[in-house]
Formats: C-alpha cells, structure tokens, sequence
C-alpha cells in the first residue's frame, strides 16, 4: 500500500525551503494510526455499500444470494464466480475438453460423449415446482432444445441432492457415494459412469463447477408476484421469520430432481393399460429426443431418420422380447461395457412417461 505513495511522492520535486515540512505531512500520510484510520473508514464505507440496511432484491437477483441472507448455511460447492473459470467449465461441457493454465489442450473426459449429449443448460420446465415430462416436452419444443435423459444443468447449484430417488436404490451407495449429497461428486461420478471417461481433475471439477453458478436460478426465474417481491424485500432481523421465508421460497422450485424407474408393460402387444397413444407427440419425441443421438454423425451407430426403413425397423421390435423394442430401450437403456463403448441411458418417469412411450409407439406404428 505504502509503495505507489512513495513513488508518485518521489517525482514530485517540492519548492525550495518547504521540503522538511512536505515530507512531514507524508510521514504523517504514512503514519501507521492514519492509515489504520483509512483502512477503517473504507470498510466502513465497503460494508455500507455490501450490504445495505433493507435488500432491494428484484428479478435479476441471484436466488442462492437470497436464501444466505436469509441465513440459509453455505452450500458446500459454493465458489466465487471468476469468468476464467467459467469459460474453461464451458469448454468441458460442451465441447469435452479445454486448456489448461499453462494453455495446454487437455484430454478429452469422454471418448465418446459431451455433457451436453445427454443434458441440456437451459430452463426446461416451464414450472420449476413439478418435474413433468409432458410440459417439459412443449417446453422445449417450443426453445429448440432437445428432451434429454439428463437434467439440465440449469439450476443444479440451486439443487440440494443429486441422483435421487431409484439411481441411489438400484445402483447401491457403492456407484452413487457421496454424489447424492455433493455436487463435485456427482460431476465426477457422470465423467467416469454416464459419459464412460476418466476421473476429472479438481480444478476441471471446479471450472465445470464454476459455469453451473453461472447457470444458478435468480429471483426472476421462481414467477414471483409484486406483492411476493414486497414481502421479501421487508425481510427483517427476526431468525423465525427469516427462516419460514427461506422455507416460503423454496416453495417455487424443487430442490432435487426426482427420479423413478419403470417397468415395460406386462403385455407388449397391449402396452401400458388404459393409455392411448398420439402420433403427433410421437413425432416431436422421436426428433427432439432419439434423433439427437441417433442422427447421422450422432454418438450413435444405430441411424434413425425419418425414412421408413429406419422406423419400421424400429415398429418391428415393439412387441418383441429384444432390447431393441420400445419398452424396453426407453425404461433399461443399453449398458456399457466398462470403459468401451457408448451406451444409452434409459429415461426414469420424469423424463419420459408411459403415455408418451405410447406416444412414440403410436408414431412409429403410422409408418
Ligand atoms: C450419456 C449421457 C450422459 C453424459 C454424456 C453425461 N451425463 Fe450427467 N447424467 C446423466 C444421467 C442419465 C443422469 C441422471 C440424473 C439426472 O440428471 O436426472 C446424470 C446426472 C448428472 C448429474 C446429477 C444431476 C442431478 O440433479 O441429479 C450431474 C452433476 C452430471 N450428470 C454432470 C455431468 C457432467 C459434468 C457431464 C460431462 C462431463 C455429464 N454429466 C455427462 C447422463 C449423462
Ligand atoms: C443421449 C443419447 C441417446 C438418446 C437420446 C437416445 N439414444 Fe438410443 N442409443 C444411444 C446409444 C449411445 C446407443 C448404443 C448403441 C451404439 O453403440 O450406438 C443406443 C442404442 C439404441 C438402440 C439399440 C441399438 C442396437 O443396435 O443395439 C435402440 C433401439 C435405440 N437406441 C433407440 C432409441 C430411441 C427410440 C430413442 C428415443 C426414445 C433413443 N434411442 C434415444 C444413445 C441415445
């Protein structure tokens, strides 16, 4: 702190006979109790800007920023938000690789996949409250963005347990670990399981880390109303009132996304009871969803397009007892052989429903 002073003191030359005293005020300027003095008043006038007596909080105010004021205890995957970081996060989730600081090209975490083959990064539901497949489907029919088997990575900082529900109970604490109560874990159990490449190193999980803040929530996302701004923005001291806020906030978006397995029907031939299937939505699962990855030049060898040859193929295997029909595709997926290939994930409840699996099969069988 001392040093610019002393240099700009340095080259000024000061008029004959008032040196002692000039150099006396700067001794002054320098003296340890009036720097102190200094230092004391610009963190005063820090705290005075950082946080001001009544927030005024408005849409484009960070959720997470709100819920710790509130009192909300820290996010163990809180990080500062450095744009270099993001930048190099960014890099790994959509292109699978980026530099290092040295500016090396790093290796790619995957052979086979980018994060952004199986997630997307915007907001796909329409009502955070609800993880419904069928609103989503129109919902990103209507962005341009895929229907994917991930969750988007939109939001996942504002999430408080990651692979939830059947991913913890069928694949036992020994696959899952710590990744359904840390978000660095789960980012590391993807890399190595869903994306079948190696462990990422921990400043890679930090940057990956880093561009999920920048993808966090802020109030404008929840829909609050005014009047929900007013309430907020009257915040005050009382601890119990603090908290049922926090509790009243989390009312407008889940905090996890849930999870649940299914079953193929009993009866191929019948599908699942009750259920009648509409080939227009069919269309819309077949193109914003299989074709992603079984388009030509998709991470898949198995091509899907729109001529008959490709769905009938697919309308064939419905009622068969094959890992190629439908309802088994969609609710088992393909495994991988570790390490070797590319495998496809299936789609728990949320993500597909059992209507719209009759809505695909209705979609092939027109053909
Ligand atoms: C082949 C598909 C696939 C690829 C590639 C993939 N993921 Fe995933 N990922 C999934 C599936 C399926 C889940 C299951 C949980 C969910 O998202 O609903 C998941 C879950 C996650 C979760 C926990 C989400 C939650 O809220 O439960 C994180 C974090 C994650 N992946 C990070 C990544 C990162 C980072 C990459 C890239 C390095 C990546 N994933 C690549 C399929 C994939
Ligand atoms: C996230 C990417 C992804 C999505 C989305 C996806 N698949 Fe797949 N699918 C794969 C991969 C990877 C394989 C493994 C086969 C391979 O190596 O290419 C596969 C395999 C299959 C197979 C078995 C092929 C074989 O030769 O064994 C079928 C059938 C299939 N997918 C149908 C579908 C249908 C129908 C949809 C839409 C509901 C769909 N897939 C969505 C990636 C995906």
């Amino acid at each position: 702190m001392n040093k610019p002073e002393k240099q700009r003191h340095d080259k000024y030359i000061p008029p004959e006979g008032k040196l002692p005293k000039a150099i006396s005020v700067v001794k002054h300027l320098l003296s340890f109790r009036y720097s102190l003095f200094l230092m004391l008043l610009a963190a005063g006038l820090w705290t005075a800007t950082a946080l001001p007596d009544k927030p005024q909080w408005d849409a484009d105010t960070p959720l997470y920023q709100v819920l710790r004021y509130l009192g909300e205890k820290q996010a163990e995957h809180e990080l500062p938000l450095r744009p270099a970081w993001v930048q190099k996060g960014y890099e790994i989730v959509h292109f699978g690789r980026t530099t290092d600081f040295e500016g090396h090209r790093t290796s790619y975490v995957s052979k086979y996949y980018v994060c952004t083959t199986c997630h997307n990064v915007e907001r796909e539901d329409p009502d955070l409250r609800v993880s419904d497949p069928e609103a989503r489907l129109s919902y990103v029919k209507e962005k341009g963005i895929p229907f994917l088997q991930g969750t988007t990575f939109r939001g996942i900082v504002n999430r408080e347990s990651w692979y939830n529900d059947d991913y913890i109970k069928k694949y036992g604490p020994e696959i899952i670990g710590n990744a359904q109560h840390s978000l660095r874990s789960a980012i590391q159990l993807c890399a190595v399981q869903c994306s079948q490449g190696r462990p990422m190193k921990r400043w890679e999980v930090n940057a990956v880390l880093s561009y999920f803040w920048s993808l966090q929530w802020k109030l404008g996302d929840l829909g609050l109303s005014a009047n929900d701004y007013k309430k907020l923005n009257a915040a005050g001291e009382d601890e119990a009132e603090r908290a049922s806020l926090r509790a009243w906030l989390k009312t407008f978006y889940l905090q996890k996304s849930p999870a649940h397995f299914f079953d193929a029907p009993a009866d191929k031939r019948k599908g699942y009871p009750g259920l009648k299937g509409r080939a227009s939505v069919g269309k819309d699962l077949y193109e914003l969803s299989c074709l992603h990855c079984h388009k030509p030049g998709g991470v898949s060898h198995y091509i899907l397009d729109h001529s008959k040859l490709s769905l009938r193929h697919l309308k064939q295997k419905i009622t068969k007892d094959s890992h190629m029909s439908l309802y088994q595709i969609i609710p088992y997926g393909t495994y991988a052989i570790p390490g070797h290939r590319p495998y496809m994930p299936h789609y728990p409840l949320e993500r597909m429903s059992k209507q719209q699996v009759e809505d695909l099969r209705a979609y092939v069988e027109s053909f």
